[in-house]
């Protein structure tokens, strides 16, 4: 009687996940995306440009994007640590530090260098940044 009992609350419990999860995903109605060819394809090229076109807007973009804004960008990985303004959380305060300070320091857990007790945490961080993304980081971080 207890397995019966066990078996009908699993099923209760997975019917409600897979509902659940179904209704997030929008699976149900999605629209079709592979079957707007003739007049429709031609809507959308006039609208959105080609895909080489629209990778062109989207380089030209980013190059007149300042360094802020490209720093800004960016920012978006550090803020879960650092907090979106820079007040700190996981990570120290960054709000108060100028642009020499912050590449000085992005450089350093760049070549893996021991800064402070949790540098290990800034290493993997700072592994997947350019040059050019820590001066921006750095621009913006002053700006904060
Ligand atoms: C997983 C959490 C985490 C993420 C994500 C993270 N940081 Fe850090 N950050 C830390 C910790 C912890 C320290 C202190 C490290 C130490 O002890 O040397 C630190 C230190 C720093 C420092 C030196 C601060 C000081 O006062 O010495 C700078 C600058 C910095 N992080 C910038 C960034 C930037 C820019 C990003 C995003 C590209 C980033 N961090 C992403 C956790 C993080």
């Amino acid at each position: 009687m207890k397995a019966l009992i066990n078996t009908a609350l699993a099923t209760v419990v997975a019917v409600v996940i897979f509902v659940i999860a179904r209704n997030t995903l929008e699976i149900q109605d999605r629209p079709q995306v592979n079957n707007c060819f003739g007049e429709c394809y031609a809507t959308y090229l006039a609208e959105n440009g080609t895909i080489a076109e629209q990778a062109r807007a989207a380089r030209e973009a980013a190059a007149a994007a300042s360094p802020a804004d490209l720093g800004k960008a960016l920012f978006v990985t550090c803020a879960a640590c650092h907090g979106a303004d820079g007040a700190g959380g996981i990570g120290p305060q960054l709000n108060a530090r100028d642009a020499a300070f912050v590449t000085q320091a992005l450089t350093a857990y760049k070549n893996n260098e021991t800064r402070g007790a949790q540098s290990a945490m800034m290493w993997g961080v700072a592994a997947g940044l350019s040059d050019a993304d820590i001066e921006n980081l750095a621009t913006f971080v002053e700006s904060l």
